[in-house]
């Protein structure tokens, strides 16, 4: 059995899609929600699954580290194998990228390396371009620069806004996601040398 953490801010419409997905598995158990934000819509989420959640605000520690060293300590009390970003807004440091090395994946809103950091969906709009999507990559130091495990396109429409392409990609995301994270988890794809690869 190995065991996830996922890591939101927010909504959690990707954890939700996450936990569904996982919830029928034998072999691998949403096992933890990490959520600096008390007031985040996901932690509702998570209490209608069952699922353990650590609400922990970094602005009550002295550091980043300090906050991350918490954070570790959690992961290792739960027996977290992979963590699993799914809308977490903070960039992660050196304290859990270590002990996590090649076990850390997020989801970006856009074909990355167009449009990283906050609002990519508002970014891919005002650049009026007609294809953005989603990336799954694995974390590094970077604002979403990790090596890119999978991609999908979407298509943007001239009558598309922020609601209706934010829809369509969420689609995706709640698609893809759960999928790339089995794989990842039972290593049919992983990170070698900081390349990604996939066993054949
Ligand atoms: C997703 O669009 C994801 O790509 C980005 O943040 C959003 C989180 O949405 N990183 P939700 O909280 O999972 O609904």
């Amino acid at each position: 059995m190995k065991r996830i953490a996922v890591f939101s801010s927010g909504s959690g419409s990707n954890f939700e899609a996450i936990a569904k997905y996982f919830e029928e598995k034998a072999n691998i158990k949403v096992a933890l929600l990490v959520c600096d934000q008390p007031q985040a819509y996901v932690i509702k989420r998570a209490e209608r699954f069952g699922i353990p959640t650590h609400v922990v605000s970094p602005k009550d520690f002295s550091s980043k580290q300090a906050y991350e060293e918490d954070v570790l300590n959690q992961c290792a009390s739960y027996k977290v194998d992979f963590i699993v970003l799914a809308g977490y807004m903070r960039l992660i440091g050196s304290t859990l990228l270590r002990p996590y090395s090649g076990k850390i994946m997020n989801i970006h809103p856009s074909l990355l390396p167009a449009f990283p950091g906050k609002d990519a969906i508002g970014q891919a709009l005002a650049d009026r371009v007609k294809v953005s999507g989603v990336t799954i990559h694995f974390v590094d130091e970077g604002m979403d620069t990790g090596p890119i495990i999978a991609q999908q396109a979407v298509n943007v429409e001239p009558e598309d806004n922020h609601e209706s392409l934010g829809a369509k990609i969420q689609q995706v995301e709640h698609a893809l996601y759960p999928k790339i994270v089995e794989q990842c988890v039972q290593q049919e794809v992983f990170l070698e040398g900081g390349q990604v690869q996939w066993q054949r």
